[in-house]
């Protein structure tokens, strides 16, 4: 090999070029051109900043500016002929910008590096994808939001170890997801506050000689300010971990959620109806309708908590500041972002379109010795027995009325009575599945006041 054929851009004190395989380990292009328009809005920050500090010339940095729109139109519709030679998305911008103006090209990279244009692009890059992550979490609050008004009444069966424990509302239910999402969507708020801070200008790892402007370049690309410490913003990426993280712990929620429209909508439970634009069907099974998306939703945590084990373990020991390694960033944390972003959407959509069956709610609601609790309750309540004692009293009427394959509110008053014969008649008033939600008044409880004061809660805040 020649000299000719060494790399343009850092190949001054190289003989020959790579080897084929060093060059398919070292380039990242086949991933990273996805930062194209970061990198290109960095370099315009960049730019313009040098002009301003006199670093460059106007006409340099006004060359430099056209060249590098000019570059992203040719991306942005398709044109541009990406090249492994060159490695990554920041050598092949430069390069074409240097067919394009010419000289001034080469003093673009004047106070800066790779190394912080790379932690640049990459964080504008995740920010969008906070942005993008917060405002598809909002649509499916939303969706959820609507099913809980309709529902606020709706009793359902409430389970614990996916026992039937206490009657719940329908309402309450969807509730707990919009919990569960409002803090997904704050943990990407919270994530998005502490990241805004610009590595551009860190340089290489130790700041530059060039008397830069890093507030103003941190301003233009919408940030709240310079990264503080050189070797810390050059080799920093819990950036794209807490996005990880928060990712994470949202695609661990969607997975439940995923998990219980899986089996509410099977022939044995029936409590929703998936739509079909949401179904699949079987090629072999005319009566098969499947919830594959929400089966598919279920599984994306698998990725997605894959990619922050992976990026953490490439992390884990290395030494300040940039090292290669960091390279293996962005492919994770892209398949997660795009996966994330999917899943989203597919619980908005059948979360939107899916009807509960409001009739095969109740029915359930009301088996399985729901409302245990109410009747040992009353007897606390009413007669003034302990709870020890009445959930004792209770279980005994629980197994005569399991021995007779009836429910409680099945039982006669004088069944009751000889069980413990201070019960009257008014038992009966707690034994209804209505009634017992209806009591279940304390704050963040599942009575239908209580979920419509949260419904009306949640429409303010998004408001
Ligand atoms: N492609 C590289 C990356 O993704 C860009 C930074 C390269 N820096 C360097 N000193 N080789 O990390």
């Amino acid at each position: 090999m020649t000299k000719d054929t060494s790399n343009q851009m850092w190949g001054g004190r190289f003989a020959a070029g790579p080897d084929a395989i060093m060059e398919a380990i070292n380039a990242s292009i086949g991933f990273d051109q996805r930062m194209a328009a970061q990198d290109i809005a960095g370099s315009r920050a960049h730019a313009a900043m040098l002009a301003k500090a006199g670093i460059l010339t106007d006409s340099d940095a006004e060359a430099i500016r056209e060249g590098l729109l000019t570059v992203l139109s040719e991306i942005d519709s398709g044109t541009f002929r990406f090249s492994t030679a060159l490695e990554d998305i920041h050598m092949n911008v430069e390069a074409r910008l240097k067919e394009l103006i010419g000289a001034p090209a080469g003093r673009l990279h004047t106070g800066r590096s790779r190394n912080d244009q790379v932690a640049t692009d990459f964080k504008l890059w995740v920010r969008d994808q906070i942005d993008a992550a917060m405002s598809g979490l909002e649509a499916l609050i939303r969706a959820l939001l609507v099913q809980a008004e309709a529902g606020a009444d709706w009793v359902m069966p409430g389970f614990t170890h996916l026992q039937t424990a206490q009657p719940v509302t329908w309402g309450h239910h969807m509730m707990a997801y919009v919990e569960m999402f409002g803090r997904d969507k704050s943990r990407f708020e919270d994530a998005r506050r502490r990241m805004n801070e610009c590595p551009l200008g860190a340089a290489a790892l130790a700041g530059t000689s060039f008397p830069i402007d890093r507030h103003m370049t941190a301003e233009a690309l919408g940030f709240d300010g310079p990264a503080a410490n050189s070797l810390d913003a050059v080799s920093d990426r819990d950036f794209a971990l807490e996005f990880l993280a928060a990712a994470s712990i949202c695609a661990m929620h969607l997975s439940r959620f995923a998990e219980e429209l899986v089996i509410w909508s099977s022939a044995q439970f029936r409590f929703v109806t998936l739509s079909d634009r949401f179904s699949t069907g079987s090629s072999i099974m005319p009566q098969k309708k499947n919830p594959d998306a929400a089966e598919l939703i279920r599984a994306k945590i698998g990725r997605i908590f894959g990619a922050n084990v992976a990026l953490m373990t490439v992390m884990k020991g290395l030494p300040l500041a940039y090292s290669k390694d960091m390279q293996e960033d962005k492919e994770q944390v892209f398949d997660a972002a795009d996966n994330l972003m999917l899943a989203l959407a597919a619980m908005e959509g059948m979360v939107g379109d899916m009807s509960a069956n409001r009739d095969s709610l109740e029915a359930a609601a009301g088996s399985g010795f729901s409302t245990a609790t109410d009747l040992a309750d009353w007897l606390v309540r009413a007669l003034n027995m302990p709870f020890r004692e009445a959930h004792h009293v209770t279980g005994t009427l629980v197994a005569m009325a399991e021995a007779r394959g009836c429910d409680l509110p099945d039982l006669t008053l004088d069944d009751m009575q000889g069980v413990h014969g201070a019960i009257t008649k008014e038992v009966f008033g707690v034994l209804g599945v209505h009634n017992s939600v209806a009591s279940r008044l304390s704050y963040g409880g599942t009575a239908p006041e209580r979920v419509r004061e949260q419904v009306t809660r949640w429409q303010e805040k998004l408001a």
